[in-house]
């Protein structure tokens, strides 16, 4: 369980989050959608500790990890996969965290980057490059995933496939997932709940059918 308790976030003058309260449940798929610039990555890089709150605070229960764990118990998926992708070949890539050997391998086969696993991530199309990235955390086996956008760039077959691999391997681990994405399809698809975040908030919790109510009312 994560609890953000009046989680508030300022950078500089500018307050970016007021006071979010959310619990999110171990081993729940939890979907964060709101407006661009409404904070929502600010709100990930929270929960994944890679900045602090100004104010409010965030528990974790039943989960283990330490200071020097964490990163592997935490996995986040960058909005910007430019961001994560740092080793010569797609294969060391995932290999880099990974478990063990073997789980990588597989990783590579199921997201279909055996034929560009010896290529350098950054010679790849956006759509690939995310995929790398995602196999490259899952790789490490996270408790919590941390997902942010992961579906830009993914045409309807990748989009199925991607939604497929990440229910297989939740249902399999078990992991507490939590999800920004602006993409309709992913609603019903990566989420037991969702919160919309609006001024600093939440504004509104629910079931998949706020998703679903939200982007209809963004005509998306
Ligand atoms: N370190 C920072 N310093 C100043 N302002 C920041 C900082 N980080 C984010 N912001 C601002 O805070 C607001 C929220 O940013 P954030 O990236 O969390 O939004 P978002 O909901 O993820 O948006 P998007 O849907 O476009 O990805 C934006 O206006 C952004 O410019
Ligand atoms: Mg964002």
């Amino acid at each position: 369980m994560i609890t953000l308790d009046r989680v508030g976030f300022t950078a500089g003058k500018r307050q970016i989050l007021k006071s979010v309260s959310l619990d999110i449940k171990k081993g729940e798929r939890t979907l964060l959608i709101g407006e661009n610039g409404c904070g929502k990555t600010t709100l990930l890089r929270l929960i994944a500790g890679l900045n602090r709150p100004s104010s409010g605070k965030i528990t974790y229960s039943k989960i283990k990890f330490n200071r020097k764990n964490r990163y592997k118990k935490i996995g986040v998926v960058y909005q910007n996969p430019d961001y994560m992708l740092f080793m010569p070949t797609v294969r060391q890539e995932i290999a880099y965290n990974a478990v063990s050997t073997d789980y990588a391998e597989e990783l590579i086969e199921l997201f279909g980057l055996s034929k560009i696993a010896e290529r350098h991530p950054q010679s790849l199309s956006e759509g690939q490059k995310r995929r790398v990235s995602i196999a490259a955390v899952l790789a490490s086996d996270p408790e919590i995933l941390l997902l942010d956008e992961p579906t830009v760039g993914q045409d309807y077959d990748g989009l199925k496939e991607m939604v497929e691999i990440l229910n297989g391997i939740h249902e399999k681990s078990g992991n507490t997932m939590i999800t920004v994405t602006h993409d309709v399809r992913c609603a019903g698809a990566l989420c037991d709940k969702a919160a919309i975040i609006r001024n600093g908030i939440v504004a509104e919790t629910g079931g998949r059918e706020i998703a679903i109510k939200f982007f209809a009312g963004q005509n998306i």
